[in-house]
């Protein structure tokens, strides 16, 4: 059995600034090989950029720029991205380095002299954006499978790799090793492709259509396509053909990780071109679900991605690895919303885990000159805690091997959740009062204990969150062996604590995205405004003079109303809830100051107030006499 680690994530294509979907891939990847460290497993993380292809060219001719500017643009985005999300990769390969290309070219050489190349013309259709070839027998209809676009008709020489030769060897190896694929449903599609006859794999494309990608060694006149050059990444970086030693230490790969939209490339073209090349298989290739924005995959081309740095930077970093982290059963696909989000780190961060810290720092000062106290006689509530916790370290355990990181999170929140109510039948603030300690420091002892667990459990995932959680506990190292966490009792009576802090301040309802839906109840204190932000707003009486329906909508009317001071144009979505001939003449408040907007093409220059709940809808109006323009305060 091989010794050491070794994880990928894919190498991203820098045609699109990277988004939450590559942000989970990677932030994955980065809490596995964290995990593997803690074991003190030597551990390697790669990931990169894939700079060639068609995708890359077609973005760069978007842009007006070179392919080579494009991806010295869009590579620093994810460099950047990876940083501030505290990405600890070992190693960052572009595919246009010359340490990759070099590999690339040994690689086709090896298998053009092993005969597993020939050149041949291709006579079908083709699909730009995913650089997929389709022949008649695999088409349905003239539209590829992948992204549904319609297919272009070619016909050009190509070399082509012999893949098909290694169908049925690939069939019993997927059959003889149920680790290789995962989750096993990924294993059955993937046998299910091959149920169909395989092509041979084109794996060369004309020079002039992408001079920018790498010349095939053999024939100067055609470049190597895309996923060939990507796939090799896996093995350049850890010196293939170059560095025998580094090779040997790192591969076979223990974890490919990806998202199931790549499956096909990685469980049957990679292990076919490792079996031409005499490499070893990697462990296993992991395939996760899709984050979608309501049911549709998040994608640049959709306009519905969520920007990882926008929500880092609102909630905080490792509040946002924790939530892609806990929120998505592995392998399956997951919807994001900001309030999901909200709701979660309301629940297992701010009220279950901050406020068990809080509690326990607050009693352990005022009764034990913020020092922990030993445990006293343990009694059944005890016991229960300390099953609760060893067991939760048992399953974050497991869920590494099992790579079921929401499973193993879910346990450790249960185990706060645990001891929280631990804390609700001993009541520590009533035997504070008590002159015999003896009881309040068996609580204390036992509630210091499971953060003590609990923390380190979640350092990989929150590393920055944990590691200051547990130094306000006055724990100086992390635990690196599973050990220290599945044995009860390392923390030590007196260890000093520090002072409070809100590790994970409660997000006000209010503060979450705009469109959120405002029907909660009111926040608490943290969330309210002042008043100096209410006085920003210049709310003013006014009177409807017209209305009439914006043509095209059926939910907007054109509103003309007397400021007193001027006349403006507003438009309101209220057309379902009022005849235009009704609101003639109606007192509404306006917010007068806000920005003149277009809706739909028309002018609107202020908004009316009104009230909404569910299907209900009723604008604000003023009863008794008040002249146009008075201000509403
Ligand atoms: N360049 C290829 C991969 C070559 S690997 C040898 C590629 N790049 S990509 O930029 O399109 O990245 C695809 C990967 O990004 C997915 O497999 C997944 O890891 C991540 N994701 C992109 N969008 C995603 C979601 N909406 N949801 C989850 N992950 C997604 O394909």
């Amino acid at each position: 059995m091989k010794k050491t680690f070794y994880v990928t994530t894919p190498i991203y294509y820098v045609n699109d600034v990277p988004h939450i979907g590559h942000a989970y891939t990677t932030i994955l990847a980065d809490v596995l090989a964290r995990c593997h460290r803690l074991r003190n497993e030597p551990t390697f993380f790669l990931t990169g950029t894939d700079e060639h292809g068609q995708k890359v060219q077609r973005a760069a001719e978007k842009a007006g720029i070179t392919p080579e500017e494009q991806a010295d643009r869009t590579v620093v985005r994810f460099q950047q991205m990876w940083k501030k999300l505290n990405i600890a990769n070992d190693d960052f390969i572009r595919t246009t380095e010359e340490r990759h290309v070099r590999i690339v070219r040994k690689a086709l050489q090896q298998l053009f002299d092993q005969g597993e190349i020939y050149k041949a013309e291709y006579d079908g259709w083709y699909c730009t954006p995913c650089e997929r070839f389709y022949t008649k027998k695999d088409m349905e209809e003239i539209k590829c499978a992948e992204c549904g676009r319609p297919l272009e008709q070619i016909k050009e020489a190509n070399y082509f790799f012999k893949m098909s030769a290694y169908q049925d060897w690939l069939i019993k190896y997927i059959q003889d090793h149920p680790k290789f694929i995962q989750p096993d449903y990924r294993c059955n599609e993937t046998l299910g492709f091959l149920r169909k006859p395989l092509n041979d794999l084109c794996i060369s494309r004309p020079k002039s259509r992408l001079p920018w990608d790498i010349p095939l060694p053999f024939d100067p006149d055609f470049v190597t396509y895309v996923w060939f050059d990507a796939l090799i990444n896996y093995i350049s970086a850890i010196g293939c053909f170059d560095d025998d030693e580094k090779f040997r230490k790192w591969w076979p790969a223990s974890y490919h990780l990806m998202a199931k939209d790549i499956l096909t490339t990685h469980t049957v073209y990679w292990p076919i071109m490792l079996r031409a090349l005499k490499l070893e298989m990697p462990e296993t290739i992991f395939a996760h679900g899709w984050w979608l924005t309501g049911e549709a995959k998040m994608s640049k081309s959709l306009g519905n991605v969520v920007d990882p740095l926008a929500m880092a930077e609102r909630y905080g970093v490792d509040a946002f690895r924790y939530f892609l982290m806990a929120e998505m059963v592995m392998g399956q696909d997951c919807s994001f919303t900001e309030d999901a989000f909200v709701r979660r780190y309301n629940a297992d961060l701010a009220n279950d885990l901050g406020n068990l810290l809080s509690r326990v720092l607050k009693l352990v000062q005022a009764n034990f000159e913020g020092k922990i106290p030993q445990s006293g006689e343990e009694g059944p509530a005890e016991k229960t805690l300390q099953g609760a916790v060893l067991a939760a370290a048992k399953t974050m355990n497991n869920s590494v091997d099992n790579m079921r990181f929401d499973l193993g999170i879910a346990a450790v929140i249960g185990a706060v959740r645990e001891c929280n109510r631990y804390l609700e039948i001993k009541q520590p603030w009533t035997l504070a009062k008590l002159p015999d300690k003896g009881a309040l420091q068996t609580v204390l002892y036992h509630a210091c204990e499971t953060l003590r667990i609990v923390s380190a459990l979640l350092v990989p995932v929150m590393p920055d969150k944990m590691r200051e959680l547990r130094s306000i506990l006055g724990l100086t190292e992390i635990e690196s062996s599973m050990d220290n966490l599945a044995t009860w009792g390392k923390t030590k009576g007196g260890t000093v604590v520090g002072g409070m802090t809100a590790l994970f301040p409660r997000i006000a309802v209010e503060k979450a995205k705009p469109d959120a839906p405002k029907t909660g109840p009111v926040p608490e204190n943290a969330g309210r405004i002042d008043y100096a932000d209410f006085a920003k707003l210049q709310l003013r009486t006014a009177v409807i003079i017209s209305a009439e329906k914006v043509d095209g909508t059926d939910k907007l009317l054109k509103l003309q109303i007397d400021l007193g001071t001027e006349k403006r144009q507003i438009v309101a979505g209220i057309a379902k809830y009022y005849k235009p001939e009704d609101l003639i003449g109606k007192k509404i408040v306006v917010l007068a100051n806000l920005k003149p907007a277009k809706i739909r093409g028309v002018e609107s220059n202020g908004m009316l107030l009104a009230a909404s709940q569910g299907d209900t809808l009723k604008i604000v109006t003023l009863e008794g006499e008040i002249p146009a323009g008075a201000t509403v305060k």
